[in-house]
């Protein structure tokens, strides 16, 4: 393949250059396009327009692909743990046992918050959504934690605090929400079996640990480590260009997360299951809203933006969804329409034509449930899952030596230039 493009326009012509990733995806690179022709490229939905050159995710939607540094996130969600898939993730390469243990060591250390945040938590109306505390806590952070020691160590030392803290502040938030008690963080639980103490323990009922539940939430988060330019991590990376601390830029993602399109899916999934089970279990009628243009409605957990055949994570999904169903002894009335649900839509003309399949939100609302988790919270769980991806990608910008702040440009579509009209004049 040539190694440049040529783009010919009023007679003239200009050579871009070709940009190949390691798995052959192509590039042309505009960077120097409006200097030499006076055009910008127009993108809406940046569907067609690559960010930044990462060596951190890859993912192929038309084969069903997803691989973290390399490694098939099948082989993570069968054998890894979510904690060396962190490690993974924001440096590179797997911990050795000595990395592993140092970093262990260092997330048990960070994981408490200072006793000042509960008095935030407190002071939120209780009918708050849990994304809008998280972001705002997250963000409240800097607050606490302000800079200290040399740029490196700022750096490693944040990343670590979040990884603490945010599953700690979540599952606080909960507590605080129920009026209960706050449960800490213990150095003897791995970092899924901590969550599920800090949310479930209680004075009067000690948390037991179950191995299936455990398993669900590590395989959760494994899935949701991180999934290259998405919504959030495009935030994260666009508000940290302008060398924004860590905090503010993930206190960010967790706000893009939040939206129905994005993280929140897995919230409207389960209420929209829930909504088609109250009404009788109409599953027809739900495609057929969904085909209707003149209806806003979407079969939530459907559809992706890069996956157009499967989405290699709602696979393994729904697999633990089954065993965990099974395990746990539960029968979910919601899984059975989920699953009529995906049958009618798989087999409709508009959905094969729109290639619309399940993604892994379809699913995961479900195992949240079986777990115990409240529904308010799943976009929480989410946000936890993605903390790893966000922190790498954000760490990959900064140290890119190209590094620019990010400032998209615009075709203006609004008035010419005319007169100020006093107001008297006006009339
Ligand atoms: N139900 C009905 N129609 C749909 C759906 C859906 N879930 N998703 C897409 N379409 C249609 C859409 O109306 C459009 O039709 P047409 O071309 O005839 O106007 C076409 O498919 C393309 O849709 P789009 O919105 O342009 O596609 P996109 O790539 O911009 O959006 C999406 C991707 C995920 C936002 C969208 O599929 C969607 O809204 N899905 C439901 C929400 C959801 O499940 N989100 C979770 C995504 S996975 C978790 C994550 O990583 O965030």
């Amino acid at each position: 393949m040539e190694n440049f493009v040529t783009l010919t326009y009023n007679g003239s012509e200009i050579k871009l250059p070709v940009v190949i990733g390691t798995e052959g995806e192509k590039a042309i690179d505009i960077s120097n396009l409006r200097e030499k022709s006076g055009f910008i490229t127009l993108d809406t939905g940046y569907a067609n327009t690559g960010s930044c050159m990462s060596a951190i995710t890859y993912m192929d939607g038309e084969k069903g692909i997803l691989r973290y540094r390399g490694i098939p996130v099948e082989q993570l969600a069968e054998q890894a743990t979510f904690k060396e898939t962190a490690y993974l993730l924001i440096n590179g390469t797997l911990p050795n046992r000595e990395q592993l243990t140092n970093f262990s060591v260092m997330l048990n250390d960070n994981s408490l918050v200072h006793e000042d945040l509960k008095t935030f938590y407190q002071n939120f109306p209780r009918a708050s959504h849990p994304m809008g505390i998280l972001s705002s806590m997250v963000n409240a952070l800097k607050s606490f934690y302000p800079t200290l020691g040399t740029r490196e160590e700022e750096i490693t030392l944040t990343m670590t605090r979040l990884l603490a803290k945010v599953r700690t502040m979540a599952a606080m938030s909960y507590k605080i929400s129920r009026g209960h008690k706050v449960v800490y963080p213990r150095p003897d639980l791995t970092y899924c079996e901590n969550f599920l103490n800090m949310m479930f323990h209680t004075p009067v009922k000690p948390y037991e640990l179950n191995r299936a539940a455990v398993n669900a939430l590590r395989v959760f988060w494994i899935l949701h480590a991180d999934h290259e330019q998405n919504c959030s991590t495009s935030a994260v990376r666009v508000v940290g260009s302008a060398r924004v601390n860590l905090y503010a830029a993930i206190s960010s993602g967790i706000a893009a997360l939040w939206g129905p399109l994005h993280g929140g899916a897995n919230q409207a999934v389960i209420e929209m299951l829930t909504a088609i089970q109250e009404d009788g279990g109409n599953c027809k009628k739900a495609i057929a809203r969904a085909r209707d243009k003149n209806d806003p409605f979407r079969l939530m957990g459907f559809g992706h933006r890069v996956y157009k055949t499967y989405d290699p994570r709602a696979i393994i999904m729904k697999k633990m969804c089954d065993e965990l169903l099974a395990s746990l002894k539960i029968n979910d009335p919601l899984l059975d329409i989920a699953t009529e649900l995906k049958e009618f839509a798989l087999k409709d003309q508009y959905f094969i034509d729109h290639n619309l399949y399940p993604n892994i939100d379809f699913y995961s609302g479900i195992v949240l449930r079986a777990i115990g988790i409240p529904t308010k919270m799943f976009t929480v769980m989410f946000a936890i899952g993605r903390l790893p991806g966000w922190i790498a990608q954000w760490k990959e910008s900064m140290d890119d030596p190209k590094w620019k702040i990010c400032r998209p440009r615009q075709i203006y579509t609004g008035e010419k230039e005319y007169n100020f009209v006093p107001i008297h004049a006006r009339e």
